[in-house]
């Protein structure tokens, strides 16, 4: 409750500051306004048709998921559960975690759900927000939005390619050029081989090694693999490497991927360094990056790789795996900053314009009638004057203006503005539909006729 002044009954200003400072968001999450609402859809769309024709099915699993399957899925020694899960008891004594990532879900899903008796592969993509309690700075959020492909029950090498291949696919229709980073850690038995002998390598550089890089040295020597801390840069760069360390079968599933990604035509580069951050990972794993170097993008867009032991670590039966995610956020800042647009995926032909009362009654009509019969409209109705109207219909790029005033009403006629060259029309509002339709098919036919006629051309 609100303080009250003791000569009057309005409650003291102090307080008034107070409570509304107090309805600030959260550090580190945003709200995602309609602006980047465009990008949001503009991506979503991409999406969403890329992975219908490669047969990646819509999966959503809640935000709410046992803590227990992020410490088991992801790794008690990674950064995810080490320090960013927001994890709660809640009332009934259950420990919880707010998703901080979808590879581990989905896996759950696909146990819990039986899908091992389905044919394998089992392709699924998803869209959705993740919670990780990160230090918020530029590209860094504690709310943000992934999508992701995963594919569950086949280990062969053209699924990473696959995998990759549409990643830079999506970002080469967004108008982006990115860079695939690309290693293979290899299977359990390689990993334990290389670490045995990158401990031996840090160790005999101890005293140049940061703190931090020296409790990692404890628990996973290839973490330092991963620093971005420059002073280490030198003495990662000749750390032994672990391609030198894998099996034949890893070597082989390596050399496959790295064939179909050439046959793709992806820009792929080997980083040997490459490791990924959380534990589930072996053979394939890869970043994506923007090719541009002098961009404020500091952080990879993307991510993922094999995880062909989860499955079996969650409980279910041994089932190889791989896929991808990328934060949309990410991308969505490269955009803005490469000023590309979101293709507009509702762009109006007509605009609904009136003056006066009775005008408007009809116009909401009108507007209603013609959005039934598939025409594409726009309008202002709670905007008063004609002029302020017409600019917003030229804003919008607009065909025409559909224009009812008073006497329009009374002749039962409605003026029809071309809003290219101004030149008004009077038609009658019964025939208003089919004409519409009429016009704006013709012109389409035009539009038509000339992109053929560019093509000619162009072929000649
Ligand atoms: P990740 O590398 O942790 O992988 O995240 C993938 C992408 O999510 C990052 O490249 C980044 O674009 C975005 N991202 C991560 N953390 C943040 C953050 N704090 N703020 C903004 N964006 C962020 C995974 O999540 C794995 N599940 C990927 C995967 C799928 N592996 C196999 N399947």
């Amino acid at each position: 409750m609100p303080k009250k002044n003791n000569n009057s009954k309005e409650p003291v200003k102090e307080e008034k500051v107070k409570t509304n400072s107090s309805f600030q968001l959260v550090r580190g999450v945003k709200d995602v306004l309609p602006e980047d609402q465009a990008y949001f859809f503009w991506i979503f769309d991409q999406v969403r048709e890329l992975t219908r024709s490669y047969g990646y099915e819509p999966i959503e699993t809640p935000i709410i998921e046992k803590t227990n399957l992020f410490v088991r899925g992801v790794g008690k020694q990674t950064d995810i559960v080490e320090k960013e899960m927001f994890s709660f008891v809640d009332q009934g004594g259950d420990h919880l975690t707010l998703r901080p990532e979808g590879t581990a879900a989905v896996a759950r899903a696909y146990i819990e759900h039986g899908m091992l008796a389905l044919p394998q592969p089992v392709k699924f993509w998803y869209w959705g927000k993740m919670l990780r309690h990160e230090r918020p700075q530029a590209g860094r959020l504690r709310e943000f939005h992934q999508f992701g492909f995963e594919a569950l029950g086949s280990d062969d090498p053209m699924i990473d390619a696959q995998i990759i291949f549409m990643t830079y696919k999506i970002m080469q229709q967004l108008g982006l050029e990115v860079t695939i980073a690309v290693n293979s850690i290899g299977s359990e038995e390689c990993r334990a081989q290389y670490k045995k002998v990158l401990l031996d390598y840090f160790r005999t550089k101890r005293s140049e090694l940061s703190d931090v890089a020296k409790k990692q040295l404890i628990k996973n020597p290839l973490r330092i693999l991963d620093s971005k801390e420059d002073d280490l840069l030198p003495i990662i760069e000749q750390a032994p490497q672990i391609f030198d360390y894998l099996n034949s079968a890893s070597r082989e599933h390596f050399l496959k991927v790295m064939d179909y990604l050439d046959e793709l035509d992806v820009p792929v580069i080997l980083k040997p360094t490459l490791v990924r951050g959380l534990d589930y990972y072996n053979r394939t794993v890869f970043e994506v990056w923007t090719s541009d170097e002098k961009t404020s993008q500091q952080s990879a867009l993307g991510g993922g790789g094999r995880y062909d032991g989860l499955v079996e670590l969650l409980g279910g039966r041994p089932t190889p795996a791989a896929g991808v995610a990328v934060g949309i956020e990410r991308l969505v800042a490269l955009l803005k900053e490469k000023e590309i647009k979101p293709t507009l995926d509702y762009q109006p032909d007509i605009f609904v314009a009136q003056l006066g009362e009775e005008a408007k009654r009809k116009s909401m009509l009108l507007f209603e009638q013609l959005r039934s019969a598939g025409v594409k409209v726009a309008e202002s109705l709670s905007k008063e004057g004609l002029k302020s109207q017409l600019e917003k219909a030229d804003k919008l790029n607009v065909k025409y203006a559909l224009i009812l005033g008073q006497k329009e009403i009374l002749d039962g006629t409605v003026m029809l503005r071309d809003m290219e060259n101004g030149i008004q029309e009077v038609i009658d509002q019964k025939k208003v539909i089919p004409e519409i339709k009429k016009r704006l098919d013709k012109q389409l036919k035009i539009q038509a006729e000339l992109v053929k006629g560019e093509e000619i051309k162009s072929d000649i």
